[in-house]
């Protein structure tokens, strides 16, 4: 099958690599040093009329579309009018992502468990709001921004500062919910709008320091699979994901490709934290490896609203992600920085987040840099086995959490 994968990080990486390694050829745009071992790298203009134009010139059989951007943008509304099967929401559909107002709304007429919240479109009544509460408070900014719009303020004034910064923004808008306690889980489900597979529970670990601490980033590693019970999982199916692509349905807006539940394991039972409409990035990276299946198959599949969830299948084990990020992410992280990779040991991947290349020297492009990842028959041996490559890595400055799995009581390093 000749399959086009949009996007140009580590989990688009992962995405090539589960295809390349069913036998597919397998092109990307604008893809990344990393990838282009695997994989053709087109250029071409990045906007959804350019991309259709691109899917066909390559008589492409199934296009993969990782990153929001381009769902937000109708990359997946284009190639479907062009007769181009495509994996991934349409744009209406991807606003379960990219309007977290809109999102919170939904859950509400639907009935999916999530923080209560507010909406504000101005600042002043969004003050008032939040100078009434109690904190921790949870601000969040409800336009796409890469996993970095969210605060957790610890006191009125950090919440007045996310706010302000928000409505620095023409058209911002922004959601004050309730805090949650818990675990934290991701579940990404594969699905055709009606039918779903469940990829294992993972663990992400979002803020730049340990302990779960500082600002937010777009994810520093990842476990997996992380220990849900037959309760909380059948909560998640029936509650949350059966209601999520039903509702969508309802609405006319049916959700095809990878719905992202971003879960909180409350004392109440798992609640919604936020829905992304893609592939988790770097949860893609985790657990990418260990599907067994063919997941260009399975992409072509649902486009085509045919998906057999009986044919998803994971194989047993565990995985483990550790970002190795920029000096300075996420702030203002340090680019250009050289970079000599080894070459991965079996059961390892070094997935290209953020990398360039310039005159044959491999440059570090992004904030977060490298998803060095690996799988074993355990957890511990999963993350045993990351540290040990991450630290063979380890460019100058290069930040990563020594961490990662720590919430199971594992320390990989
Ligand atoms: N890892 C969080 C996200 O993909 O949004």
């Amino acid at each position: 099958m000749r399959v086009l994968v949009i996007g140009g990080g580590g989990r688009e990486h992962a995405i090539v690599d589960a295809c390349v390694r069913h036998g597919h050829a397998v092109s990307c745009t604008p893809g990344n040093p990393g990838i282009a071992q695997l994989a053709r790298v087109l250029s071409s203009a990045q906007d959804a009329a350019s991309l259709a134009e691109l899917a066909i010139n390559e008589k492409i059989d199934v296009v993969i579309v990782g990153p929001e951007a381009y769902l937000a943008a109708g990359v997946v509304d284009e190639c479907t009018r062009r007769g181009i099967p495509a994996f991934g929401p349409t744009q209406a559909a991807s606003q379960l992502e990219g309007d977290k107002a809109w999102s919170k709304a939904f859950m509400v007429r639907h009935g999916i468990p999530t923080a209560g919240h507010q909406s504000f479109t101005g600042l002043e009544a969004a003050l008032t709001h939040a100078r009434a509460q109690t904190p921790p408070i949870v601000v969040k900014d409800a336009g796409l921004k890469a996993g970095k719009g969210v605060t957790i303020a610890a006191d009125h004034a950090q919440a007045e500062a996310a706010l302000r910064d928000i409505f620095t923004q023409e058209g911002a808008s922004a959601v004050i919910e309730d805090f949650m306690t818990g675990q934290e889980v991701s579940i990404l489900a594969l699905s055709d709008g009606e039918r779903y597979a469940l990829t294992p529970p993972s663990q992400d670990h979002k803020t730049i320091f340990e302990g779960d601490t500082g600002p937010m980033t777009g994810g520093m590693g990842v476990v997996c699979p992380f220990p849900v019970t037959a309760e909380q999982l059948e909560t998640i199916r029936r509650d949350i994901i059966e209601k999520t692509l039903a509702g969508m349905r309802a609405e006319g807006t049916p959700f095809r490709g990878v719905l992202y539940a971003g879960l909180m394991l409350t004392p109440q039972g798992p609640k919604v934290v936020e829905f992304n409409a893609r592939f988790g990035d770097p949860e893609a990276e985790a657990v990418l490896p260990l599907l067994d299946s063919d997941l260009a198959q399975h992409t072509l599949d649902a486009a085509r609203g045919q998906l057999d969830p009986g044919t998803v299948r994971f194989r047993e084990g565990a995985s483990a992600v550790v970002i190795l990020a920029a000096p300075g992410y996420p702030a203002e992280p340090q680019k250009g920085i050289a970079l000599e990779l080894p070459k991965a040991p079996a059961g390892t991947q070094i997935y290209h987040a953020g990398t360039a290349e310039q005159g044959g020297q491999l440059l570090s492009s992004g904030g977060r840099v490298l998803a060095v990842t690996a799988q074993a028959g355990d957890l511990p041996g999963a993350l045993q086995k990351a540290y040990a490559l991450a630290g063979q890595i380890g460019f100058p400055g290069a930040q990563y959490r020594r961490d990662i799995g720590f919430r199971l009581g594992l320390r990989g390093d």
